[in-house]
């Protein structure tokens, strides 16, 4: 049964997209079979892949009205063991079609079911709301990773985040585990970076992953060339730290 990990924060631009694709290719690397959920109407996971226009089958069909199972949308990247499960923007109609589904909740959890077996790591990459398609992901995952970017109002909304994480573990996944808070665009040479770090600690504790994400513009042009950070530039600190994460959350999940 593969670990499921929902990639969450309700605020943009913190890194959720950056870390979803690069610890997914950390994950396939290490030879675990690797399938990232792009859930972001943005499709920014699914652009670092793959042309839009290219794509016919997207996650939406699959939550929307159940037409296609989740294989018939899930596409094998050029990075061996890990495959794709793309959106376009369309997946923006989710949510409003889904208001008062009896079952608007479970839908990415039923369609995962089938697929459990054939993958060892499940990453979702969410957007920046912590609405129905953020909650579809929480309902399915096993655990939820929280990545923070080391800025000013880091911990902002992390309250509503963690309010969130309550409310769906007491009802429709109890399992759900806090996997981890990932410190993302770090400084390490400004003394707000260390600053943040301690703020993030004192609120999360042993939560927090040692591995830090550094700023690494790297990270920043890989997506523009339709590359992870492992082709586009494997010597580069993103890779090492993108790789370093990925071996800090195997030990936590097993
Ligand atoms: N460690 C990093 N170093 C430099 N740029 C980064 C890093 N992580 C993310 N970025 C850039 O910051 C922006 C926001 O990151 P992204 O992963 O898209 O965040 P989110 O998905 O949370 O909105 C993107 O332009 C991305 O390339
Ligand atoms: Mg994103």
């Amino acid at each position: 049964m593969a670990t499921v990990i929902a990639i969450a924060n309700q605020k943009g631009g913190v890194g959720k997209t950056t870390t979803a694709v690069n610890l997914a290719a950390a994950f396939a690397l290490k030879k675990k079979r690797t399938l990232l959920i792009d859930l972001d109407p943005q499709a920014n996971s699914t652009l670092t892949f793959f042309p839009l226009d290219g794509i016919t089958h997207t996650i939406y069909d699959v939550l929307a009205d159940h037409q296609i199972d989740l294989a018939g949308v899930v596409k094998p990247t050029k990075t061996p063991n890990l495959c794709l499960a793309p959106a376009k923007i369309s997946l923006a109609k989710l949510e409003a079609m889904l208001v008062g589904q009896f079952d608007a909740p479970y839908r990415l959890k039923d369609a995962l079911a089938p697929c459990r077996d054939s993958f060892d790591m499940i990453l979702i990459d969410t957007p920046p709301t912590l609405g129905l398609i953020t909650v579809n992901a929480l309902v399915a995952s096993t655990h939820l990773l929280v990545p923070i970017q080391a800025a000013y109002y880091a911990m902002e909304g992390s309250d509503d985040l963690l309010e969130t994480l309550a409310r769906i573990r007491s009802r429709p996944n109890p399992d759900l585990k806090l996997l981890g808070v990932v410190l993302t665009l770090f400084d390490k040479r400004t003394n707000l970076a260390r600053d943040i770090r301690k703020q993030v600690s004192d609120v999360f504790g042993d939560k927090v992953f040692k591995t830090v994400v550094n700023k690494n513009v790297r990270l920043e042009e890989s997506p523009a060339y339709k590359e992870t950070i492992f082709t586009f530039a494997p010597d580069s600190s993103g890779a090492e730290d993108y790789e370093q994460l990925a071996r800090e959350v195997l030990q936590r999940v097993h």
